[in-house]
């Protein structure tokens, strides 16, 4: 192919249709284009570049013989083939893809409308002429179109969402991408209209995108798969790595979205944390189960995905959340399939000593409803609400737990035993909340401390948690609390010898348009060992192992007093760990700055007041008007004496523990590139810092710099 050149077979599939009558007329028009027909059962396609098919009509037959023939010689030959609107679907019939897009319809435009780019895609050659991801290409009419909206392609890669009416729809997957051999197959299925005319813009988006699509195929047929091996993970690590905000010690997907922690298990000497993951970007949908691995707790690295949706089982719609544990030597997880409306505990089971190979069990789902004597809460998605695992053995009994909402009571964890795993009896509820605690309860867990057990869920808003003690299969409750006051969700835990760690979802608390453009979402906390005090009340503490992540020493240990002039620290950073004491003596409150640009412009307050008042205040945490800029807050006790924090700043997360129980985890978005420093100073009086010292921080992911499979620090 000439540099600026190529030839281009517009694929006529029987008597043209207004619109391709339209479209040959637009490509017939273009510079350095040379259009040919390939009709049906015609053989002149052998030198073409790029073939296209722009097909406006549902293909009642499939795709007919003629074209599949066709296309199948141009990719044959190295060539790439464009197939856009309805023309998507014959992927299964080319043999690239198992999956058909989920949605073919025809739409009426009446916004601006079209792809969503990736991100991690953005230099993509279809799309390297536009300076922004969102590109209307179409803003009126009625259009053919296709997408994968509740699954995805089992061979090809997503490469667009949807934007429309200057407003993201990520889940509506509107470009993807496949190799076929030396040749290559673009989708897309997004409105693209020729025959209709468009404002200015959005036309001149459409000619350049078209054109994009055609000269990328044209030129060098490969493009991008879905990473699948350590090294295409580390690929994405890197591609997201200078964003100030991704945390380092803190595990992050490698990018796209991650949300609740699953199947955390200790395994064959390493330590495996599963998440729900979305490999298809940043937003919730597809749920896969995501895998990360560490031997010390310390470095993690990524592995490949461990649970995908089967496109025919009961999982069809999303692998959701569920646990892990060890059945005599098999590793077997229970999680919840989605598909359609209803949701339903599955089984899978693991004979690999990496746990990277799951089997689903034959008879999935394992059980077939909810309780038939209760009265589930039903919405207009769910049949019932039904979902998510945590599972522990006493004797040769297994118990599960599985969260729910009932009508007219509330959040609810329901209680099941099993002899094998897979036949169950329903127990009876294990607790139900009181109707305060909001409608639905997700991700229950029931831990033993020891002298008391602790049952926490998550009503949406909270993790709650519950003291008491578990006792013929229910609960008493003697005190409740919240788990963390901030932005933190669906914790889930493992039992590490006499210990029990427990991590969870540190959620965004950015708008899903900052979302998508940073390419990643989800963090999780760090992993938290939760105890039983002497007083009998809970502790929370980072695991010993977080303080092996600290590199140097940037202050202290010193001590000091404060007034209400500000000190700033001789520390900076995006990714530190400070340690305080703090007595406020007759001060009113205290007030540590983190994330501060020199003039103060983004920094966000920790305000500790009298009465034991902690809070986190986000008003001028960003210059980035996505960003939450809300007040967070907890009362510590005990009040009276010094406050003993420990607070981990991570690019956007501060995570706070405070006098060793007490816990506020923030997302916060500092967009300068100064906001690195730190300050302190006293309101009404005197305060006494007892002690303080900063470390900076160390990363804790296997990056793609280097061997990717072993655990290289940044
Ligand atoms: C909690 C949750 C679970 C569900 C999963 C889906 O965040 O909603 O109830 O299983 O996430 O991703």
């Amino acid at each position: 192919m000439a540099d600026s050149s190529f030839r281009v077979g517009f694929v006529s599939d029987g008597p043209p249709s207004a619109e391709q009558d339209a479209a040959l007329a637009w490509l017939g028009e273009r510079d350095g284009v040379e259009a040919v027909t390939v009709a049906d059962g015609d053989d002149s396609q052998g030198n073409l570049d790029v073939a296209w098919w722009h097909r406006d009509e549902p293909l009642a037959d499939g795709t007919p013989a003629p074209v599949t023939a066709a296309l199948a010689d141009v990719l044959e030959s190295g060539g790439g083939v464009v197939l856009s609107l309805r023309a998507m679907e014959a992927v299964t019939a080319l043999g690239v893809e198992t999956v058909l897009p989920d949605v073919t319809t025809i739409e009426t435009v009446a916004e601006p409308t079209g792809p969503l780019w990736r991100v991690l895609y953005d230099d993509h050659p279809a799309v390297a002429d536009f300076e922004t991801v969102r590109i209307p290409v179409c803003d009126r009419g009625e259009s053919a179109v296709a997408r994968y909206e509740s699954v995805l392609p089992a061979h090809g890669e997503i490469l667009a969402g949807t934007h429309c009416g200057g407003t993201d729809v990520p889940q509506e997957m509107v470009v993807a991408a496949w190799n076929a051999g030396a040749g290559a197959v673009l989708g897309v299925g997004t409105p693209l209209l020729f025959g209709e005319s468009a404002a200015p813009s959005v036309a001149e988006n459409r000619d350049r995108l078209a054109m994009g699509c055609l000269r990328a195929l044209a030129g060098g047929p490969t493009q991008p798969e879905r990473p699948a091996d350590a090294a295409a993970m580390a690929g994405m690590r890197t591609r997201l790595g200078t964003d100030p905000s991704r945390p380092a010690y803190h595990l992050t997907p490698p990018a796209n979205w991650l949300n609740d922690p699953n199947g955390l298990i200790a395994w064959n000497g390493c330590y495996h944390v599963f998440y729900q993951y979305n490999p298809a970007g940043p937003f919730h949908n597809t749920i896969h189960w995501g895998h990360a691995v560490s031997e010390d707790l310390v470095e993690w690295r990524d592995e490949p995905v461990a649970l995908a949706p089967s496109p025919d089982g009961p999982d069809r719609h999303g692998c959701w959340s569920g646990c892990a544990v060890d059945d005599d030597g098999t590793a077997t997880a229970l999680y919840t399939g989605g598909k359609g409306r209803s949701q339903l505990p599955c089984l899978a089971t693991s004979e690999d000593p990496d746990l990277r190979e799951w089997h689903k069990h034959g008879d999935n789902p394992i059980i077939e409803t909810p309780p038939a004597d209760l009265d589930v809460i039903e919405t207009e998605h769910w049949e019932a609400e039904f979902r998510d695992h945590s599972v522990w053995r006493e004797g040769d009994t297994w118990y599960q737990l599985i969260g729910t909402g009932l009508d007219g009571a509330g959040g609810a964890a329901l209680l099941y035993s099993s002899g094998d795993l897979r036949e169950w009896h329903y127990e009876g509820p294990l607790f139900v909340g009181d109707g305060t605690d909001g409608s639905v309860w997700e991700c229950p867990e029931l831990l033993d401390l020891g002298e008391k057990q602790l049952l926490h869920v998550s009503n949406y808003e909270d993790v709650l948690y519950f003291l008491g003690e578990f006792e013929d299969g229910r609960f008493r409750a003697d005190c409740r609390g919240v788990l963390d006051h901030g932005d933190f969700y669906a914790p889930q835990s493992l039992k590490d010898g006499d210990r029990s760690l427990t991590w969870a979802w540190l959620p965004e608390a950015r708008d899903l348009e900052a979302q998508w453009d940073a390419g990643w979402s989800g963090t999780l906390s760090l992993p938290r060992v939760l105890s039983l005090g002497p007083d009998g009340r809970l502790r929370q503490e980072p695991a010993a192992e977080v303080t092996e992540l600290r590199g140097r020493r940037l202050a202290g240990p010193t001590a000091f007093d404060l007034d209400s002039d500000r000190r700033r620290l001789p520390a900076t950073g995006r990714r530190l760990e400070l340690e305080l004491e703090l007595e406020l003596a007759d001060a009113t409150a205290v007030e540590l700055s983190v994330f501060e640009s020199p003039d103060r412009e983004e920094h966000t307050h920790i305000r500790y007041t009298h009465g034991g008042d902690l809070r986190v205040e986000r008003a001028a945490s960003s210059l980035d008007n996505r960003a939450a800029t809300d007040t967070q807050g907890m009362t510590v006790t005990p009040y009276d004496e010094p406050l003993t924090l420990r607070a981990f700043l991570d690019g956007s997360v501060v995570e706070l523990y405070a006098n060793r129980r007490h816990c506020l985890t923030s997302r916060v978005y500092p967009t300068r590139e100064d906001s690195t420093g730190l300050s302190l100073r006293a309101e009404g009086g005197r305060a006494s810092v007892r002690s303080l010292s900063v470390w900076e921080m160390r990363s804790a992911m296997a990056t793609g710099t280097a061997d990717a499979a072993s655990s290289v620090r940044l």
